[in-house]
């Protein structure tokens, strides 16, 4: 996602910052800036595309000057154009500011604001520049340090959602103002000055002290002193911290890999995902990117869910969502099937591509055969400005930020996010109760503290999961919404430890598979409490009989999954069609850490590419 860096100091500041940008270039991003502030005048150059492009711009107009800010943007609000790119001003052209994450009540704002505001950009950050710098405008006098500081909190205190934000004026050289709410900002104190960043990769060569910020702070920067306060203007006092990390160790955030590391992501980029795309009071989800009129979503008579891989597992799960909600036959189509069957579709289709990437070749393939068609073509993208987002005629992006292992995990959570939020966006046109729909939309928001409660129990899940690394097969198994969860469970398993294993509707074992069980072929069965919980133990009671070994994943409560399984790893409750969100945490870590124990490369499996974009 976004990445910030700033300096202030005796050093030139726009080699620090391009160089830093480069640094913060794994988070991934579309379009970058830089501002540096040289006495009472602010410079500012900001390029789409690669750094390299933003580089040779800085360096023919020179940019002097040792305090600046720069930012390297993932598009959110509006799309990939210089405008959008930060760092962005106020009205009076006077402040400027680099900003990571989401105002929420970005609307609300603008319209307070009046329309005596004239934006450049369809950021939301353009209008938290406005807001501060009306701040501003209000405070008597000659604008100071600390009436500067005063109108920061004043406009943070009227805004809704995340910041991680780096704030300065032409009236106050030599100052920056930082403030953090849900997006990380660290800190750097260098002999010549201090770094600000939003992790601490871009500053790692000129120095590892660091401050951390707390969400609700306020650092005011000098070259050769900081300040921190609360929003209530309080004085806080910040620890130097001393950190080991090398470059690499900096990107991965600690973890030990980046599959590690997208799996903790993951309670926060599910908020990223929802954030802002639904109204509890009316009990419904509001994703503005589907480009239909109500009557349009009326005409709709089947939904075709085209993707490849995990992308098609996630699609799954929304397949039931669809049919439960919304009433609507749904299908899954693997892309590189769908594309050479003439397919039957006709403008009453519905058809999404879901991908990650945005350039699944097969995916791409079969989203334009049948957009010729006549179908209604839409998007489910992580990737902003990719080929499918480009191409279809409208969509959603999942927000789960880069991810650079492989194996995909914070991307289907949030897929299976985004298509829950569509089901229940036709649902509500159709068939839903407001209560019901209230209650999806709370069930929803609990899930990242959910999936932080799984996360907590990974010590207990490495146990488990280095006693299955040395067995050659494995068959998971689940029945009605945890059968795609079984089968996500077990291409995971496959992609990154390189054990066979297959997954199977519970109640298809006796046809065929079961022939193969012994006590060397385990079975990982997903038996949370739903519709098919009664079935799905008759299930593996049939597997003990054969001397399988089971593992289970349960509710927490159920206590009698310790009589059918050898290992059981509990999972809170949810709403039956938001199980997947929190059962699939379980098994990323479970393949996660039995490939751990065979020592394969997690973030880089053998044969396997990230992006495929060839046939
Ligand atoms: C590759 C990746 C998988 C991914 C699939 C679809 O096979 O290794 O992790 O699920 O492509 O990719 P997409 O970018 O379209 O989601």
């Amino acid at each position: 996602m976004c990445g910030i860096i700033g300096y202030i100091g005796e050093k030139n500041a726009s080699p620090i910052l391009i160089q830093g940008l480069r640094k913060l270039e794994y988070r991934g991003y579309d379009s970058a800036g830089v501002a540096i502030q040289d006495g009472d005048t602010i410079a500012r150059v900001r390029s789409v595309g690669k750094i390299e492009n933003l580089a040779a711009r800085a360096a023919t107009e020179k940019l002097p000057g040792t305090v600046g800010i720069a930012h390297t943007r993932w598009a959110t609000h509006g799309g990939v154009t210089e405008e959008n790119a930060h760092p962005h001003t106020d009205q009076s052209e006077s402040l400027v500011l680099v900003h990571n994450g989401i105002v929420e009540n970005y609307r609300e704002i603008k319209e307070q604001l009046g329309s005596e505001h004239i934006y450049n950009s369809e950021t939301d950050s353009e209008i938290l520049a406005h807001l501060i710098g009306e701040h501003i405008k209000e405070s008597d006098g000659k604008l100071t340090e600390e009436s500067f500081r005063l109108a920061v909190e004043c406009a943070l205190k009227e805004v809704r959602g995340t910041y991680g934000l780096v704030v300065m004026h032409k009236d106050v050289p030599d100052y920056l103002i930082v403030a953090r709410m849900g997006s990380p900002l660290v800190i750097g104190v260098g002999t010549d000055g201090y770094y600000i960043a939003s992790d601490a990769t871009p500053m790692l060569a000129y120095t590892k002290k660091v401050i951390f910020l707390e969400d609700g702070e306020i650092a005011c920067v000098s070259k050769t002193d900081m300040q921190t306060f609360n929003l209530k203007d309080e004085c806080v006092v910040k620890c130097v911290e001393e950190i080991e990390w090398n470059q690499e160790q900096a990107e991965k955030q600690g973890y030990e890999d980046f599959m590690l590391k997208e799996i903790h992501d993951q309670p926060t980029v599910f908020e990223d995902a929802i954030r802002g795309r639904f109204n509890v009071e009316e009990g419904t989800a509001h994703l503005g990117g589907l480009n239909m009129t109500e009557e349009e979503m009326h005409s709709v008579k089947r939904i075709v869910l085209i993707a490849c891989g995990t992308a098609s597992y996630a699609s799954m799960v929304g397949k039931y969502a669809f049919e439960r909600l919304a009433g609507i036959p749904t299908e899954v189509d693997v892309a590189s099937e769908f594309r050479y069957r003439d397919p039957i579709i006709d403008k009453h289709t519905l058809v999404f591509g879901v991908s990650q990437s945005g350039e699944t070749a097969d995916t791409l393939a079969a989203l334009r055969e049948a957009k010729r068609k006549g179908a209604f073509v839409r998007g489910i993208v992580n990737v902003v400005g990719s080929t499918i987002a480009r191409e279809t005629d409208g969509g959603t992006y999942i927000h789960a930020g880069p991810e650079l292992a492989v194996a995909s995990t914070k991307a289907y959570t949030n897929m299976v996010a985004i298509l829950l939020l569509y089901a229940l966006q036709f649902g509500r046109l159709k068939r839903v109760a407001l209560a019901t729909g209230e209650r999806m939309l709370h069930a929803l928001l609990e899930i990242p503290q959910k999936m932080n409660e799984i996360l907590d129990t990974a010590e207990q899940i490495k146990t488990i999961a280095k006693v299955y690394a040395n067995y050659d097969h494995m068959f998971f198994i689940g029945r009605g919404i945890n059968y795609p969860v079984a089968l996500e469970g077990s291409i995971k398993l496959k992609e990154i430890s390189y054990i066979h294993s297959e997954a199977y509707p519970g109640g298809e074992l006796k046809h065929g598979p079961m022939a193969l069980l012994s006590e060397d072929f385990p079975v990982f069965g997903i038996m949370t409490k739903d519709q098919l919980y009664d079935k799905m133990r008759s299930n593996i009671e049939e597997v003990r009989a054969r001397k399988a070994p089971v593992i289970l994943i349960a509710s927490q409560g159920d206590d009698t999954a310790k009589e059918l399984g050898e290992h059981v790893m509990y999972t809170p409750k949810t709403m039956e069609l938001l199980q997947p969100l929190l059962n699939t945490v379980i098994l990323q870590l479970f393949s996660y850490y039995v490939a751990k124990e065979l020592g394969r490369d997690v973030d880089r499996p053998r044969n396997l590419a990230k992006s495929v974009t060839v046939e």
